[in-house]
């Protein structure tokens, strides 16, 4: 097991957090979570449109950890920001400054949506878990392209920015390509990857297009594109998100069928509809709530999948789910992931998480990848 960073700035920003912000954040707008969601990403949201500030928060949290190649990309650290949280990218020009080595927009539908009536965010903090049915709301993918654009053009994004793009709910499934397309061509030049999002549970009907003949229509359809739209040039990545309620056989369907269509790599896993290794107080909400569950009961799947993946195929692959402490993060990249996100774990552990991950030495079996 890998040693935690232990430095000084590491430790006060852990007692900070667990001491002083996280009991500050669960207690708020008295209990409602989404509230608190959007208070943080206002305050990040503040914080990269104040050029000073961001300097300073930088300097302060700056993280150490070697940069990465991967992807055609530079990555300075290996530990980015899951995609949902930013769906609008309102904080794109902070997350780097916050310690992150990347961040995944999104995900954002070609129409401007408001997802799903609320509450529809729920903590299950026994289970150091969280419940989530958004549906997507968003702005939609050209008022991310406008933000995007003018972050670009002042110079004020300094990690890799990749966007999730996902179908608008009333789009009906066998116009789904057109819809990403849409995404595709509005956000060419403007990130860095994307992520083809197939896996969310909380869009009827989407994670339909992980089988074999969508999947083969939808990938064709966006790498094509980005091929088009690059000309001679490089075409941006397609990455694939995945389901961790795959079953064997499908997951390995799924990855021939995303080899096939020249795919630059894979994201896994997202939430799951599972129910498993929910703490005992938390059963009744978990059975109540419909939606994808997320944090510490994912960890052991994703991480199982990770690895499935890395055995069926060496392209990049980023590994998300459950990834709490930095020994999960650890575990994460020796099943194969060349670099993690997180979620959940940034709710329950707060921004030290996010330094220790980036801390951590170069896996000594991906160092050559
Ligand atoms: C509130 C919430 C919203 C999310 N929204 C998205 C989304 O829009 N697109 C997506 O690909 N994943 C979304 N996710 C899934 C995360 O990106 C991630 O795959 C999943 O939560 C597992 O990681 P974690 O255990 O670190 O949270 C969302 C997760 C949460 C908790």
């Amino acid at each position: 097991m890998s040693q935690p960073v232990t430095d000084v700035r590491t430790r006060a920003l852990d007692v900070a957090y667990r001491r002083g912000a996280r009991p500050l954040l669960f207690r708020l707008g008295g209990g409602d979570a989404e509230a608190v969601h959007h208070r943080t990403v206002d305050l990040v949201q503040a914080l990269g449109d104040r050029p000073w500030a961001r300097t300073g928060v930088s300097r302060a949290l700056a993280p150490p950890g070697a940069p990465v190649r991967l992807l055609g990309l530079t990555f300075p650290n290996r530990v980015g920001l899951a995609a949902g949280m930013d769906k609008d990218g309102r904080g794109v020009r902070a997350w780097g400054a916050l310690g992150f080595g990347h961040v995944e927009l999104g995900t954002v539908t070609a129409h401007p949506q408001p997802g799903n009536d609320r509450p529809r965010l729920f903590r299950l903090p026994a289970s150091r878990a969280v419940i989530n049915r958004m549906g997507f709301n968003n702005a939609g993918v050209a008022a991310l392209a406008r933000r995007l654009r003018e972050a670009r053009e002042e110079g004020a994004i300094d990690i890799p920015v990749g966007v999730s793009i996902g179908k608008t709910k009333v789009t009906p499934l066998e116009d789904a390509v057109e819809d990403y397309l849409t995404s595709v061509r509005a956000l060419d030049g403007l990130a860095d990857y994307l992520a083809v999002n197939v896996s969310s549970p909380n869009t009827p009907g989407l994670r339909d297009l992980q089988d074999a003949g969508p999947l083969a229509e939808l990938l064709g359809a966006v790498v094509g594109e980005t091929r088009r739209l690059a000309g001679e040039g490089r075409a941006t990545p397609v990455l694939v998100k995945l389901a961790p309620d795959l079953t064997d056989a499908a997951l390995e369907q799924a990855l021939a069928v995303a080899i096939g269509a020249g795919a630059a790599g894979l994201i896994a896993t997202n939430t799951t509809i599972g129910r498993r290794h929910v703490a005992p107080v938390d059963r009744a909400l978990a059975e109540r709530e419909a939606g994808g569950l997320s944090g510490a009961p994912l960890t052991r799947r994703a991480r199982e999948v990770v690895a499935r993946i890395r055995a069926a195929t060496d392209l990049p692959q980023i590994g998300v789910g459950g990834v709490m402490t930095v020994d999960d993060a650890a575990a994460m990249l020796d099943a194969g992931a060349d670099l993690v996100q997180v979620y959940t774990g940034l709710i329950y552990a707060g921004p030290a998480l996010v330094r220790q991950v980036a801390a951590l030495p170069a896996r000594p079996a991906r160092a050559a990848r």
